[in-house]
């Protein structure tokens, strides 16, 4: 269900902490992921109907996107916005959460927030740990502590819900599928930018 892009993203991360320009870069894309997320959650917020926990994530999720952009400054850089040169991953980065998006909702139109947003978290709690990680051996000021706590917390909720929609798990199977083909689209392109050669010696899906 889930595909694992572990080796890669270990391997894109301990590129890009090692450069200041592509690690601004890197934060900047982070950035940009983050707040897309954020504003289709706002989007799919119903404006009287909305709960809290709706209200909560979406706050989060720009939290998220202003905190990383905070992070710049720690390493001297600076964007002033997500145009694509100041990002990795060109077009790629900019159709990936749209084209997730489009794919769950023609699955399954009323539960497409959840599904988009559940593989998501899912992806974001496999890339922040390892991000984390290559920014402590590098000993870079940069820190994704805070944010990698809170998508703990919404991957949980997510689950939760997910887990009273019924028939959700084919949903779940299929979305999760297309987020995988996706990612590595995503990440095939960060390599790209990077100019580093993907590691098709690690793994080759498509
Ligand atoms: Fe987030
Ligand atoms: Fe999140």
């Amino acid at each position: 269900m889930f595909i694992s892009f572990k080796q890669e993203i270990e391997a894109l991360a301990a590129r890009v902490v090692a450069d200041p320009a592509l690690h601004g870069r890197w934060l900047n894309t982070l950035s940009y992921l983050e707040h897309c997320g954020a504003c289709k959650i706002a989007a799919s917020a119903h404006p009287s109907a909305v709960k809290e926990e709706r209200l909560k994530h979406a706050a989060e999720e720009f939290r998220h996107a202003h905190y990383l952009k905070t992070q710049l400054r720690r390493i001297g850089q600076c964007c002033v916005d997500y145009r694509r040169s100041s990002l990795l991953g060109g077009w790629a980065t900019y159709h990936y959460l749209h084209r997730l998006d489009l794919f769950a909702s023609r699955q399954n139109q009323s539960h497409a927030y959840l599904l988009t947003t559940y593989a998501i978290e899912l992806r974001a709690a496999e890339l922040y740990p390892l991000y984390q990680e290559a920014l402590r051996k590098s000993g870079s000021k940069v820190r994704v502590q805070s944010i990698l706590l809170e998508e703990e917390e919404h991957l949980a909720e997510m689950e939760r819900e997910l887990g009273l929609a019924p028939g959700s798990a084919t949903f779940i199977r299929a979305v999760c599928e297309e987020e995988g083909r996706l990612c590595e689209l995503w990440l095939r392109a960060c390599f790209r930018t990077t100019e580093i050669v993907y590691p098709n010696n690690l793994k080759n899906r498509l």
